[in-house]
């Protein structure tokens, strides 16, 4: 098992995530040294290219996405290239694709960002093409289906030729550097793990917040909704790292053990506890743009905003809601959780302001990375008429705590993990399952109760409704 792939073989290769993400990550690892010098790496696709043709597409997604001080290695890195078209819906193509990709020395890496549709035939295909030996990994990339029966059908598929300890599934979000830090921040600091629990926490937010709208993923999109694209994979991913217990190590079943315990704790959500809505026309960064329906080109009930009241029913977080939102054309590009704590049993300061404000534990995820827990401080003075109190901020902006370190992206890390045989940060199976079980409960009473998404304005936080969410049980959003 313990094996670095010297060969990856790159299904969609010429897609936009391809162009995007993992040729540009690759290339920065290249350029880093930290990839295997005998890595070789095979695209394929249906496009009708060769070698240079690949290369030449590779370059200009490498020019185009690659920050400019990182360019420096894309000529050597394109020699690592090669291409083979391939139809994955037959069997065909497949024995010249292996011919192409030779014996690998030690292992084979392959990773799957193609439409869903295609992954059974493709398992069949790499099976007719003896891909699926024992130095043989596989890493997926979303969406694993659309609920809880689709994904069974690929994850069965994909079982039928890799053991789970072969198979890395993927969810960008656990890539990110601060994702990670989320575990850092709870279990190596003697500070908050004994205090996180229902006796002191009141109740935690996670925010992923977008300003772009429907991009050019139309298709794909309108199929999906909030609810399916960002919190069964992301969203949940987060609230299993705030909410699990502490794992006896920083290791692949240990952690993944934990997380799932959480997923299937998550209670079944009433249709009062979510609300759905879909931007309408507005403005967003200071420029004037359509609505969903508008940029789609007809009528649509998807989802573009989705905000749930979730509990995890256990020990530790009894009574503790979890609020969670998401959505597209919001104000702003931030991802975020809120660790709201209780007030203090008793105060021994009575003046007017001397009011105490409970405290907050801030995580930012994205754009800004920083962590930053609300004190309350006696306000300087001589304090004649009592003590005044006021909240501040102990901030730590990680930029600035670790000036000159080269943050990395999320899809260099997993995509080294994936070649060198590191699951810690893929989703196992069992997660999924429970996931799409919690998503699917959800729609169904969507579906039952005929609920429709509402109005909000694009630049606006969503509808009121997600407002009286939590307004109506005492709280507000983090604004
Ligand atoms: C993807 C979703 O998984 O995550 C997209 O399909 C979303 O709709 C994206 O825009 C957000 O990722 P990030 O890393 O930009 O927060």
């Amino acid at each position: 098992m313990s094996f670095t792939a010297d060969r990856l073989l790159l299904f969609g290769a010429t897609g936009d995530l391809s162009r995007r993400m993992l040729l540009p990550s690759l290339c920065a690892l290249d350029a880093d040294g930290l990839v295997d010098p005998k890595l070789q790496i095979l695209g394929t696709a249906r496009s009708d290219l060769d070698d240079a043709g690949f290369r030449n597409m590779a370059r200009d997604a490498l020019e185009h996405y690659l920050p400019e001080n990182r360019k420096g290695g894309i000529a050597t890195f394109l020699n690592r290239l090669h291409y083979q078209p391939l139809d994955a819906t037959t069997l065909e193509g497949f024995d010249a694709l292996a011919a192409k990709l030779g014996t690998p020395e030690r292992g084979l890496a392959i990773f799957l960002s193609t439409a869903p549709s295609l992954f059974g035939p493709t398992i069949e295909g790499l099976r007719h093409g003896g891909l699926t030996g024992n130095n043989v990994r596989i890493g997926l990339e979303k969406p694993l289906g659309t609920d809880l029966d689709s994904s069974c059908r690929i994850n069965d598929a994909v079982a039928s030729a890799f053991p789970e300890k072969r198979i890395f599934r993927i969810d960008h979000y656990l890539g990110k550097e601060t994702v990670q830090n989320l575990l850092a921040l709870r279990f190596a600091n003697m500070l908050f793990e004994p205090i996180w629990n229902a006796a002191y926490i009141d109740h935690v937010q996670i925010t992923v917040a977008e300003t772009v709208g429907l991009e050019s993923r139309i298709d794909f999109y309108d199929g999906a909704g909030a609810l399916r694209d960002m919190v069964q994979n992301h969203m949940l991913q987060l609230l299993a790292l705030v909410a699990m217990e502490p794992p006896v190590n920083y290791d692949p079943t240990a952690v993944r053990d934990e997380k799932v315990k959480v997923l299937r704790a998550l209670r079944a959500v009433t249709a009062g506890e979510t609300v759905t809505g879909q931007y309408r026309a507005g403005a967003v960064d200071g420029g004037v743009v359509p609505g969903y329906d508008e940029e789609l080109g007809h009528d649509s009930d998807t989802e573009t905003f989705v905000a749930i009241k979730a509990h995890i029913d256990n020990w530790r977080w009894a009574g503790v809601p979890f609020y969670l939102r998401t959505g597209k054309r919001l104000p702003e590009r931030t991802t975020e959780i809120l660790i709201q704590f209780r007030c203090i049993p008793h105060s021994i300061f009575d003046r007017a302001s001397a009011r105490l404000k409970p405290n907050r534990l801030l995580i930012g995820i994205q754009p800004e990375e920083n962590i930053t827990l609300s004190m309350m401080t006696k306000l300087p003075g001589l304090d004649r008429d009592g003590i005044a109190l006021r909240e501040v901020p102990l901030d730590i902006a990680m930029p600035d705590a670790f000036t000159g370190v080269h943050r990395r992206i999320a899809y260099e890390r997993l995509m080294l993990d994936l070649i060198e045989g590191d699951q810690t940060l893929f989703v196992r199976r069992d997660e999924v399952e429970a996931q799409w079980q919690w998503i699917d409960a959800i729609r169904a009473g969507w579906d039952k109760e005929g609920l429709k998404p509402k109005a909000y304005s694009a630049g606006t936080w969503g509808p009121s409704a997600a407002i009286a969410l939590t307004e109506r049980d005492g709280r507000s959003w983090h604004e």
